[in-house]
């Protein structure tokens, strides 16, 4: 497996946070400090913020994420987004399967992967979030539940598909938002665990140029031993990605 063959992406996921002139105000600072940055920079920002993002992202080398699509094209879905939507306004990313969706808004693995199908079908690229309860880790079936997800979320989803328009996200719901990190070698374990699956489930191939992302309490400080795992190829960023600085700082250290 080779890391070479891939290269690390930031994305921060900035939740519930921030309006339009806020998000105007934050990604003007974010840019320059990211702007050598030799991976991929994605802001993912509430459905409200997000004409305010690609406006102020303009001509630099950061892209725009929704936070999450719907499965069906339009229809009698109040309060949800549909993917030509989002097609629509030019956003190329969008964050599915979230353990916030999933815990407190029903999402199952089956509407996981309906959204990914529905994304997929309007050309968006997706990052798809996997991971497991504190439970479920201290009952050893950590690798189960994450195959699970991968499998039902990765359904009919083709190997072109995975290589050029998903990445996965690995983020442990006890490490998300509690600063509780996952240390670098249970991160690179479970991320090794999604790409031999992959590799199961499609070929070496593909495994090996699938992006797998770790999030959870990724912060300034310890982004540079977890992407510094073979099989960790960038993050998702919760709080420290509505500080610039710490933003910018998680960038370079993936651009090492
Ligand atoms: P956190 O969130 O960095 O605040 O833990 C990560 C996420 O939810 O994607």
């Amino acid at each position: 497996m080779n890391k070479q063959l891939r290269k690390a992406v930031i994305a921060g996921n900035w939740k519930m946070n921030k309006t339009p002139d806020e998000t105007k105000a934050l990604i003007e600072e974010i840019k320059p400090l990211v702007k050598d940055a030799d991976c991929d920079v994605i802001v993912c920002v509430p459905f409200i913020d997000i004409h305010a993002a690609l406006e102020a992202t303009k001509g630099s080398n950061i892209k725009v994420g929704a936070e999450n699509c719907h499965w069906a094209e339009s229809g009698a879905f109040t309060g949800e987004v549909s993917a030509p939507m989002l097609k629509a306004i030019g956003v190329p990313y969008v964050i599915i399967g979230h353990s916030e969706r999933r815990q407190y808004f029903g999402e199952t693995d089956e509407t996981v992967h309906n959204r990914v199908r529905a994304a997929l079908n309007n050309g968006l690229s997706v990052i798809l979030c996997v991971g497991e309860y504190l439970a479920q880790r201290e009952q050893n079936i950590t690798m189960e539940v994450i195959a699970t997800q991968v499998k039902i979320a990765l359904k009919d989803v083709t190997a072109e598909e995975l290589k050029e328009k998903i990445i996965i996200a690995y983020e442990p719901v006890w490490a998300i938002g509690t600063g509780l990190t996952a240390t670098s070698a249970q991160a690179n374990e479970v991320n090794k665990g999604i790409r031999d699956l992959i590799a199961d489930l499609y070929d070496a191939d593909t495994a090996n140029a699938t992006v797998i992302q770790y999030g959870g309490s990724m912060n300034a400080g310890n982004a540079a031993e977890l992407l510094s795992q073979p099989d960790v190829d960038g993050g998702l960023i919760g709080g420290a990605s509505l500080k610039a600085p710490d933003f910018a700082a998680i960038v370079e250290a993936a651009s090492k």
